[in-house]
């Protein structure tokens, strides 16, 4: 049996618009999307805001009714059975609040397992060894206001574990971490997949999908446009191209466009840093195609920094995917 088994799914937001003449209008989140998860899986929704990643992991945790299609959690109606899905899942929100910041982590823990009806008995037994899980052991009686980000958000994770569930929906949890804190936090993620969860995750970093995902699913205007392994994406759709970086200074956005419509480049995306930007240029051709590239730029009068050949990552697939949008 699949930990979770997707079919069709559909959601429809009505928007209001207008202030005076208040109208709604329908927007389509997710548009009718099938996928499936295994049990032990960590499985990774990516694609840019607006996606419809947010609103898919809301149905999956029974907080949103679906417009149409089903799905199944171990087994369970989403619809029908959400009353036996809830005690099997925990999830989290990034950048979610609702901790206590005046009481310590351990405190916070009870208050939850208080909420969850969990006996006294229990909670004090399991606190301990969830604070340990999630790398806060030790910690329990500091107040959380003196707490890191990561560390809250690793007290959230320890939070949606306090019933021990089978599945994790983790939504965007290394939002807003440093790299440190991130780091830590998909530490946490792989030390709870080695433990038996399901774990599903969407998140904006590409690399962080590529490193803790057995499979990837794109999501780009509430429809799937790719579900694979990362080095099957890879494969699939760069498999065929090379990647040069080229460092340019203050480059405008109409230059872009005009590089991607070169002959010989399939695409090119901008990655923007303090004074300077990386122009990844996707090309079948190997690295002579850049040679117009760098012809264009330099009639432009841009600088050029350096200039570097490299594999394709899952961004690049990613790019190619969902077409230059950022993620
Ligand atoms: N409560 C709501 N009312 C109306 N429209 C909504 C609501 N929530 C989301 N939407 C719309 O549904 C679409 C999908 O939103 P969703 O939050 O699922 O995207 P997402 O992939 O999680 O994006 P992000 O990466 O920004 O978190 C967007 O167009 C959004 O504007
Ligand atoms: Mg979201």
């Amino acid at each position: 049996m699949n930990a979770i088994t997707v079919d069709n799914l559909r959601r429809v937001y009505l928007a209001k618009t207008g202030v005076i003449r208040r109208q709604t209008k329908e927007v389509t989140a997710v548009e009718g999307i099938s996928f499936e998860v295994g049990q032990g899986e960590l499985f990774g929704l990516l694609g840019p805001n607006g996606a419809g990643k947010t609103t898919t992991v809301k149905m999956l945790t029974t907080l949103l009714i679906p417009n149409s299609g089903s799905a199944g959690i171990l087994g369970f109606d989403l619809v029908r059975q959400a009353a036996d899905i809830r005690p099997r899942i925990g999830f989290i929100f990034g950048g979610e609040r609702g901790l206590y910041w005046r009481l310590n982590a351990f405190d916070n823990l009870r208050y939850f397992a208080n909420l969850y009806h969990m006996p006294p008995d229990t909670a004090n037994k399991r606190i301990p060894e969830l604070l340990e899980l999630v790398g806060l052991d030790g910690r329990g009686d500091e107040k959380i206001e003196g707490f890191s980000k990561g560390m809250k958000q690793r007290l959230h994770v320890a939070r949606a574990l306090l019933h021990d569930p089978d599945i994790l929906f983790l939504d965007e949890p290394t939002l807003g971490l440093d790299p440190v804190g991130a780091r830590e936090l998909r530490h946490t993620v792989l030390d709870l997949q080695s433990q038996g969860k399901t774990i599903l995750l969407t998140t904006h970093y590409m690399f962080e999908a590529d490193a803790l995902c057995d499979r990837i699913a794109i999501i780009n205007h509430g429809q799937i446009v790719a579900l694979d392994t990362p080095k099957g994406l890879k494969k699939t759709h760069v498999g065929d191209l090379s990647v040069v970086d080229v460092e340019v200074f203050g480059i405008p956005a109409e230059v872009v466009e005009r590089i991607r419509a070169l002959d010989g480049i399939e695409t090119a995306s901008v990655e923007d840093f303090d004074q300077r930007q990386i122009l990844h240029v996707q090309t079948p051709l190997g690295q002579q195609a850049v040679a117009p590239v760098l012809r264009l730029l330099e009639t432009e009068g841009l600088r050029v920094g350096s200039v570097a050949p490299r594999e394709p990552t899952l961004e690049d697939a990613y790019v190619r995917l969902v077409g230059g949008e950022t993620a």
